[in-house]
């Protein structure tokens, strides 16, 4: 069995990106940099976010952090995301989701400057991306791309089960890995709540993305022998055992899947890290077409 280590898959796409802002430096010019912000104080969103602004720092990408009480209006956040559009110094910023209940997010994506989206969660990004045209690809469905194609993982022909229809994964991973690409070209399943006889699909899948949002909800018997696993899943799941009270468990039950995968991700570790590592690629792509 072979983990999927999206920690040091990370951290050497990271060095590349490292060596990449090196040769920029050299040449006299500007560095990449992102604004991300975050409303509120959502426990999951600030590590997230705190970890893409540590990454920043890590590859010599300048970084902003605009960091919003829960209380502001929608009218506040577009004036923030009006500025970021209009601002020459930044080359990419994201919107951290979940945004508070009252505030719109379709209407916050949309306001977006579809060059500065390096998230890729713009209509025209999204649009780009369903017709194969160059775009900047959403983060996590980016590194789980990369990732499998890091591994050598064969894509083509096989049978995939993407579990969950979100904006985020779900969705855009059903329709890269149907196209002709790199760890693409494969014959796409997608299953949801709604789904019938589910463990039936799960079996005959090949390779299985779990993106659901259910902790430890793939298990062993759920899968065949040689299957490989993307855990996308990272809930906090309250334990007494810990000193922070939680620990954090992916959609799939790692301890029996494992049993039988050929290749699976870990969590934390899998497709976490990636993530960060493809938003740092959006923003580099961003600085050089800028
Ligand atoms: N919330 C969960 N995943 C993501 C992501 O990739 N980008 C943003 N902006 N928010 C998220």
């Amino acid at each position: 069995m072979i983990i999927l280590d999206g920690k040091k898959t990370s951290a050497d796409i990271k060095e590349e990106i490292a060596s990449e802002v090196k040769q920029i430096k050299a040449r006299g010019e500007r560095v990449p940099h992102l604004a991300a912000i975050l409303v509120g104080t959502d426990g999951a969103s600030m590590t997230y976010v705190n970890a893409k602004v540590k990454a920043c720092d890590l590859v010599g990408f300048d970084s902003t952090l605009i960091d919003l009480p829960e209380a502001t209006s929608e009218a506040d956040l577009l004036k923030h995301i009006h500025d970021l559009n209009t601002n020459p110094e930044i080359d990419g910023f994201i919107v951290q989701l979940p945004l508070p209940k009252h505030i719109d997010e379709h209407k916050v994506l949309i306001a977006v400057d579809p060059d500065k989206d390096v998230d890729g969660f713009h209509p025209t990004n999204v649009g780009r991306m369903a017709l194969d045209l160059p775009c900047f690809l959403p983060a996590t469905p980016f590194g789980i791309l990369e990732l499998l194609e890091r591994y050598n993982v064969e894509t083509s022909g096989k049978n995939v089960v993407v579990m969950g229809r979100s904006h985020i994964v779900g969705r855009p991973m059903s329709i890269l890995m149907s196209q002709k690409r790199p760890a693409g070209n494969a014959t796409v399943t997608v299953v949801h709540s709604r789904t019938h006889n589910l463990e039936d699909i799960t079996k005959g899948a090949d390779i299985i993305v779990a993106a659901i949002g259910i902790s430890e909800f793939l298990t062993g018997d759920m899968v065949k022998d040689g299957v490989v696993i993307v855990d996308v899943g990272i809930t906090r799941v309250p334990d007494d055992s810990k000193k922070r009270g939680y620990r954090l468990a992916g959609d799939v039950d790692f301890e029996s899947v494992s049993k039988k995968a050929s290749h699976i991700t870990p969590v934390p570790g899998g497709v976490g890290p990636m993530t960060i590592a493809m938003l740092l690629k959006n923003t580099l792509l961003a600085r050089s077409s800028s």
